[in-house]
Parts: structure tokens; C-alpha cells; sequence
């Protein structure tokens, strides 16, 4: 079965696109791409239509990764259609929560931080890097890097589970 999957940030321009394009990088890199359904989106509505954010790309680009998507809002039918969602930060993630406690989904997305991910336990959030300097994208890739795989590893490792 086709696992549904949707990062989420403020803006859907600087981490939730780098977060989707990070995990499209791993599961092609593997071949399983297959396997995925991957998207992004914003709780915010300002940036709609808009390709990632320039510096984010740039950082991205520089270990071979590109950001393809367009931001977009989430919406109430993304609780219903994805299986996960994953949020960036404290604030995504119970503004997602409060959204998918007031509709009536048929089944319930997992909806948890990216850091929950990590093997790094240090932060729970990706830092916001819109208003930083260059440094702040590269430590949201560094940090998405470990998320983005032991998501992955979880993913793969339940989907055998489910086989036997
Ligand atoms: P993101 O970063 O949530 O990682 O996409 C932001 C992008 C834009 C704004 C805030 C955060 N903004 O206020 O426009």
C-alpha cells in the first residue's frame, strides 16, 4: 500500500519543502519512490503558488537535492487523505491537531513532529530560518537529513512487519 505523507511549516516555503524534498531524495536514492506519496504545505496562506525560498533552494542544490514543490495551505481534506503528517514546529503541530480534532475523518493521519524522528533528541523543533542568515537553512537540512531517515527506517520497518 502507498504511504501518504505531508510535511508541514508556517509558510510552506523554507522547511516543509526542503523536508519533502529531502525524503523524495531518500526513497529515489533507494528506489522506492514507488512506495510514497509525498506533498507539503503551509498553515499559513501567504506564499501560496510560491517555489521555495531562494536560499533554501541554494543550500538544498548544494547536496544534490532539488525542492520541486509549490506552496499551498493545508486544508481539511488533507486530514482525511494523508496517513502521516509531520509537522516543523510546537505551533504546527497543534494547529494541525485542533484541525483533524474538528473534522470527522474517517481514519485518524499520525500526526507528529519530524524531530520525533531523529536519533539527535536535542530539539523538538526545526528552527524557523526565514529571518537568518545562511547558516539557519543549513542546519534545517542537517537536522531534516536525520529526521527525514529514521522516518524512513520506521516506514520500512513497519511495512515488513505488516508482511509477515
Ligand atoms: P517556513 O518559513 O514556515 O519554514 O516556510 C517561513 C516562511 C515565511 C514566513 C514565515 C516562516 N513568513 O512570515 O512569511
Amino acid at each position: 500500500m502507498v504511504k501518504r505523507l505531508l510535511f508541514v511549516c508556517l509558510g510552506n516555503i523554507c522547511r516543509s519543502p526542503a523536508a519533502e524534498g529531502v525524503f523524495l531524495s531518500l526513497i529515489h536514492a533507494q528506489g522506492i519512490e514507488s512506495n510514497y506519496e509525498v506533498d507539503s504545505a503551509g498553515t499559513g496562506g501567504w506564499h501560496v503558488g510560491s517555489p521555495a525560498d531562494s536560499r533554501m533552494q541554494r543550500a538544498a542544490k548544494r547536496r544534490g537535492i532539488d525542492l520541486p514543490s509549490k506552496a499551498r495551505q493545508i486544508n481539511s481534506k488533507d486530514l482525511n487523505y494523508f496517513d502521516y503528517i509531520l509537522t516543523m514546529d510546537n505551533d504546527n503541530l497543534s494547529l494541525v491537531k485542533s484541525m483533524a480534532k474538528k473534522e470527522k475523518l474517517s481514519k485518524t493521519p499520525i500526526i507528529k513532529p519530524i524531530l520525533s524522528y531523529s536519533d539527535n533528541k536535542k530539539l523538538i523543533e526545526v528552527p524557523d530560518p526565514y529571518y537568518g542568515g545562511e547558516k539557519g537553512f543549513e542546519e534545517v537540512l542537517d537536522l531534516l537529513g536525520d529526521a527525514c531517515l529514521g522516518l524512513l527506517k520506521e516506514l520500512v520497518t513497519s511495512d515488513k512487519a505488516t508482511l509477515h
